[in-house]
C-alpha cells in the first residue's frame, strides 16, 4: 500500500458518483424481511405502544401491510401468531386454522412473490409464556421437540417456504427436518435462530406478541450475551442437523457474531434487528435527537457489512421505499 502523500483516501470520497463506484456493501430491498403479528378476527389493527408503526393485525389487514411491503420490493415476511387462547402445552401453535396458518395460505394466494417465513416457537402459545413445556419449573427440552415439530409441520401444510425455529431447544432442527421430510415437505427450508441471545432488547416484542414469561426468564435456554465461541457451536450444530440458513439475534449488539458466522460457515446468514433496536431508533428520532432515515439505513447497512445476507427488520417496508 502506498503512503501519504501518494495515498490520499479522500480522493475517492469527493463526489457521490465516486463514492458509489467504490462502495463495498450494498443494501437491497430484496434482502429485507418484515415481521408481522397476526391474530384471529377481521379489520383488526392494534397498535403496539413500544413499537411505533407496528401493529397486531387480523389476516385481512396483514395482507394490506404485506402488499405495501411487496410493492416496495421487500423480499419476505415472517409471521408471528397471537392466539386467542393459550394453554400449558401451547396447542394453538399447530392449529391448522390458526391465524398464522390462515395468513400463510392467504399470502401464498395473494402475494406469491413474497417469501413466507413462519416463526416456530411456543412462547406466544403457552399460558406460562416459556418457549416449551415446563417440568418442575424448567423447560423440558426433549418433550418440546415434538410440539415444535407439530407447529412446523402445520406451517408447512399451509404453504410456508421457510420455517424458523426460535425456541433454542437442543435438537430442534433435526426433529423438525425429520418430521418435514417424513410428511413430504422435503422442499421446505429451515432458517434456524441459531445464535439467539437472552437479550433485554426483546422487551417491546413481548408486548407485541403477548409472550413475556409469567415467571423467571429465558436464560435457561437462550444464549449468554458474553459468549461468542459458543455461538459457533450452536450454529454448527444447527447446520449439522440440517439448517439451510442460520440467524443471529439481536443484530446490532452482536455484529461480531454475524461476521464470524459468515466467515466460518459460508452459509446464508440472517440477522434480526429486534424490537428494542427498532424502538430505540424510533424513540431518539421522535425526540429529534437523531435523523431517523439516515440512522435506519446506516444500522441496516452495518448489519449487511458485518456479513448478513438478509435482515429481519421492522423497518423493512420503510427502508425498502428509500432504496
Ligand atoms: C420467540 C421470539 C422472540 C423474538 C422473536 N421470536 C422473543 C423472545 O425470545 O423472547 C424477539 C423479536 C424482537 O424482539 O423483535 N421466542
Amino acid at each position: 500500500m502506498s503512503e501519504f502523500p501518494q495515498y490520499r483516501a479522500r480522493r475517492l470520497r469527493r463526489t457521490a458518483a465516486l463514492r458509489n463506484l467504490v462502495r463495498e456493501t450494498h443494501l437491497a430491498a430484496t434482502q429485507l424481511v418484515l415481521p408481522v403479528f397476526v391474530r384471529d378476527g377481521e379489520k383488526l389493527r392494534r397498535a403496539v405502544q413500544s413499537m411505533p408503526g407496528v401493529s397486531q393485525t387480523s389476516v385481512d389487514e396483514m395482507l394490506r401491510d404485506a402488499e405495501a411491503a411487496a410493492k416496495a420490493g421487500v423480499g419476505g415476511i415472517i409471521l408471528f401468531g397471537v392466539p386467542e387462547t393459550k394453554d400449558a402445552s401451547g396447542s394453538a401453535a399447530w392449529d391448522d386454522k390458526g391465524a398464522v396458518q390462515t395468513a400463510v395460505r392467504a399470502l401464498k394466494q395473494e402475494i406469491p412473490e413474497l417469501v413466507v417465513i413462519t416463526d416456530v416457537c411456543m412462547c406466544e402459545y403457552t399460558d406460562h409464556g416459556h418457549c416449551g413445556v415446563l417440568r418442575d419449573g424448567e423447560v423440558d427440552n426433549d418433550a418440546t421437540l415434538e410440539l415444535l415439530s407439530r407447529a412446523a409441520l402445520s406451517h408447512a401444510r399451509a404453504g410456508a417456504d421457510i420455517v424458523a425455529p426460535s425456541d433454542m431447544m437442543d435438537g430442534r432442527v433435526k426433529a423438525i427436518r425429520s418430521s418435514l421430510d417424513g410428511s413430504g415437505f422435503g422442499q421446505v427450508s429451515i432458517l434456524s435462530y441459531a445464535a439467539k441471545y437472552a437479550s433485554a432488547f426483546y422487551g417491546p416484542f413481548r408486548e407485541a406478541a403477548e409472550s413475556a414469561p409469567q415467571t423467571g426468564d429465558r436464560r435457561g435456554y437462550q444464549m449468554d450475551p458474553g459468549n461468542a465461541r459458543e455461538a459457533m457451536r450452536e450454529v454448527l450444530a444447527d447446520i449439522n442437523e440440517g439448517a439451510d440458513a442460520v440467524m443471529v439475534k439481536p443484530a446490532g449488539p452482536y455484529l461480531d457474531i454475524v461476521a464470524r458466522v459468515k466467515a466460518e460457515t459460508g452459509y446464508p446468514v440472517a440477522a434480526y434487528q429486534v424490537s428494542g433496536e427498532y424502538a430505540m431508533i424510533c424513540a431518539a428520532a421522535d425526540r429529534g435527537w437523531i435523523e431517523k432515515d439516515r440512522v435506519m439505513m446506516e444500522s441496516l447497512l452495518g448489519i449487511r457489512r458485518a456479513g448478513a445476507d438478509f435482515i429481519v427488520t421492522y423497518f423493512a417496508t420503510e427502508a425498502a421505499n428509500q432504496l
